[in-house]
């Protein structure tokens, strides 16, 4: 918010204008009672305004509030204690959820009645114009103060909601990264159980059927292959990098890979070895598409 020294610079606000308020007063004051009674009539003749005056005790309020507003601006110097005053009637307008609008109208309104008064009263052409001159920077530094708080409010919101927003994708992305340490935790675990069946299989290969053996070894170390390939592709991953489709297809394609390898000596009914090999062309054609792709987007980028 800017200094009460910066207001009064921009709207040539002088010590002159603070005199001129003096004898504005003079004139003015005396008019309270019906400067409030003519607000108030004024405010009740919509509903949106009207709504606020339902008891005799805001009524009475309306008008103290008013009067004592009133007084203040031919009275109190144009200083940081009046600038304090007039944020915290802006603060007030803001918490009873009063849009500024009403505000700017109702200020309209106020700035005719008194330039008639000022007209009425002042016969000097001269003199009216100064003083005219005065009311109207006068009203339009009250009115640009109290309007304020409203922009200021909704800066305080967008703030808010821009936190919220910021703590929100921190926390998330503390998660995901929580969650693909864990994904990487799972795969070294499962990597070493790879490891450990591709041992039994070359121990059965050196004590059992060589022949078997040595497929179930070659099968086992397939997906040991793969099982690096997928650390691999999950620590680019967490470093930054993206992470392809194509490597769980891979993933599937080896595994049914080793399944046929062990069910060429194990199964001597054809179907379930023919329903193998119809599952790994499928998987074959699943991975061609999502290779092209891939490759397709990577040549974009
Ligand atoms: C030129 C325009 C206006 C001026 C100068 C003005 C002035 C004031 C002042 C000085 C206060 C007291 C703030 C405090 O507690 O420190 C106030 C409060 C209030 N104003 Fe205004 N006001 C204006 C427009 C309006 C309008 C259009 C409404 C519409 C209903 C309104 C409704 C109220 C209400 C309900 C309060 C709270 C009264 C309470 O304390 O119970 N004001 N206003």
């Amino acid at each position: 918010m800017e200094s009460i020294i910066d207001i009064r610079d921009q709207f040539e606000f002088t010590e002159e204008d603070q005199e001129n308020l003096k004898k504005l007063g003079e004139l003015l004051l005396p008019l309270s009672d019906q400067m409030a009674e003519e607000f108030y009539d004024f405010l009740m003749q919509f509903p949106k305004t009207a709504v606020y005056f339902k008891t005799k005790e805001s009524v009475k309020r309306r008008k103290e509030t008013f009067q004592f507003w009133y007084k203040d601006l031919f009275t109190s110097q144009f200083d940081n204690r009046y600038l304090l005053r007039l944020q915290k009637t802006g603060k007030v307008h803001v918490k009873i959820g009063l849009d500024s609008y009403h505000v700017n109208a109702s200020m309209s309104f106020l700035r005719e009645q008194l330039r008639r008064q000022v007209a009425a009263q002042i016969k000097d052409g001269v003199c009216t114009e100064d003083m005219l001159i005065t009311l109207h920077k006068a009203l339009d530094i009250n009115l640009s103060i109290m309007t304020s708080s409203y922009q200021e409010e909704k800066l305080k919101k967008y703030f808010v909601y821009h936190k919220a927003e910021k703590w929100l994708v921190q926390l998330a992305e503390r998660l995901l990264h929580g969650l693909n340490l864990f994904l990487a935790i799972g795969l070294l675990v499962l990597a070493l159980g790879v490891l450990t069946l591709l041992g039994q299989d070359i121990y059965q290969a050196i004590v059992g059927n060589l022949e078997h053996g040595v497929i179930r070894s070659l099968g086992s170390l397939l997906l040991l292959w793969m099982m690096i390939e997928l650390l691999n592709t999950e620590i680019q991953h967490l470093r930054g990098g993206k992470l392809p489709v194509r490597i769980f297809v891979e993933l599937a394609l080896v595994a049914f890979i080793r399944k046929i390898f062990v069910a060429s000596f194990e199964y001597k009914d054809p179907i379930p070895f023919v329903l193998l090999l119809g599952g790994l062309l499928v998987l074959g054609i699943i991975y061609f598409m999502v290779a092209r792709i891939e490759s397709q987007r990577a040549d974009r980028e």
